[in-house]
């Protein structure tokens, strides 16, 4: 008998990935020879710099090629914990033992998710928040409880909002500073009152710090900085935004170690190692600090540019609000009301691909509806002219 496939129950709650859907349209449309301004895509439009790629292509002439340990090989763990200490760690320094590397921070969050989560369990997570989160709790079998952040206050959560939405069954919340998709980023006593929080309750913290080098004015601080204790803390990182290695595919994290021998079990039993090559090509990038330190300023700074610009452009229109973005290379837009849709962010993210040809990504994909994502990480006048063209949808 032919098999129709039904969704067990295990996914029956998956939605696809909303970035990707706009960046495959776009991609589409771009087929058709239509020339769209793809302000969707989440990674920088930078090379991986040369020093990291040559450091990859020896390491596979040296025979790189072989299954490594499931939690990386030790130089690279040693490397992340040194890497890790040269901010002001709170309590003992960080060891490698506390470190696993997996395919890309994604599949650590995910990791610490199932290790850490599961029926029964609520999990606070402030809103908007980067896609993935939701459907990494879902899957993890345990209950999502947004806590929408304050408008008033870049979109962010203070301990009170997550106090207030907290229940009897919370067991941890994600954190993002800065943050995707707001840029967003929290200042040092806004997290520690978080933490504190978090600590006397007995919640797992899963900080995701992935775009903690891509900060402007005042930097953003990591909770390794902060956190008093790091019994309940999950600090997750990855090369792929800094050092414009997205597709190398390499992220880690940094938590207790008994947690870390779990997570290391899981990976061990779904994907292994990550490619031993990009190890290799992330240890070049974790060790090499004085070429890192240049590579990664340089894109900063040019990051730091595009910002400046496409807020300048922005305020050639002042009828339009957005949340100023501080650190990652995107801006939050607000469309509520637009054409009277009941999604507006779905509304206008249609309307401004085909009548203005510029790529962005709703806002539901980030649990707030009435915004649009605009991403400035690509050349400078199309992020310009990309958000001078949203800008001219929306005050049309
Ligand atoms: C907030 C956030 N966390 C994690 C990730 C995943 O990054 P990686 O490529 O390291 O898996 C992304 C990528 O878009 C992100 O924006």
């Amino acid at each position: 008998m032919p098999l129709s496939f039904q969704p067990s129950p295990n996914i029956a709650r998956l939605k696809e990935s909303a970035t990707l859907a706009v960046a495959a349209k776009a991609r589409a449309l771009k087929g058709q020879g239509i020339p769209v301004i793809d302000l969707g895509a989440g990674e920088p439009d930078f090379d991986t710099p040369a020093f990291i790629r040559q450091a990859a292509a020896q390491a596979i002439e040296a025979g790189a090629t072989r299954y490594t340990n499931t939690e990386g090989i030790l130089p690279l763990r040693e490397a992340i914990a040194a890497d890790a200490n040269r901010i002001q760690v709170q309590g003992t320094p960080v060891t490698a033992a506390e470190v696993v590397v997996s395919n890309g921070s994604k599949q650590s969050l995910y990791n610490a998710c199932v290790c850490c989560f599961g029926p029964g369990d609520d999990v606070l997570i402030p809103t908007p928040s980067w896609t993935s989160y939701f459907e990494m709790v879902e899957l993890a079998r345990a209950n999502c409880v947004a806590v929408p952040g304050d408008p008033a206050n870049a979109l962010k959560v203070t301990a009170a909002m997550l106090e207030a939405a907290a229940t009897p069954r919370t067991k941890g919340l994600m954190l993002n500073s800065p943050s995707n998709p707001t840029g967003a980023v929290y200042s040092r006593e806004e997290l520690a009152s978080i933490l504190a929080l978090a600590s006397e309750r007995g919640w797992w913290v899963i900080a995701d710090e992935i775009y903690l080098r891509i900060a402007y004015e005042t930097g953003a601080q990591s909770a390794l900085e902060i956190a008093s204790s790091r019994d309940n803390l999950i600090v997750i990182n990855g090369v792929a935004k800094a050092y414009a290695m997205t597709g190398w595919r390499i992220g880690w994290s940094i938590a207790p170690v008994a947690l870390s021998k779990a997570m290391t079990a899981f990976q061990g039993h779904t994907t292994s190692n990550p490619a031993a090559v990009s190890q290799y090509a992330a240890l070049a990038a974790m060790s090499e600090v004085a070429q890192a330190d240049a590579a990664v300023s340089e894109m900063v700074a040019a990051f730091r540019t595009r910002r400046d610009a496409v807020v300048t452009a922005l305020k050639a229109f002042p009828s339009v609000r957005y949340v100023h973005p501080e650190g990652a290379f995107y801006i939050y837009v607000n469309v509520e009301g637009f054409r009277g849709a009941a999604d507006p962010g779905a509304a206008f993210a249609a309307a401004v691909l085909e009548e203005y040809q510029v790529a962005v990504v709703p806002g539901s994909a980030f649990g707030t509806p009435g915004w649009i994502r605009a991403s400035y990480a690509t050349k400078q006048e199309l992020a310009v002219e990309g958000l001078t063209r949203i800008a001219r949808c929306l005050t049309a």
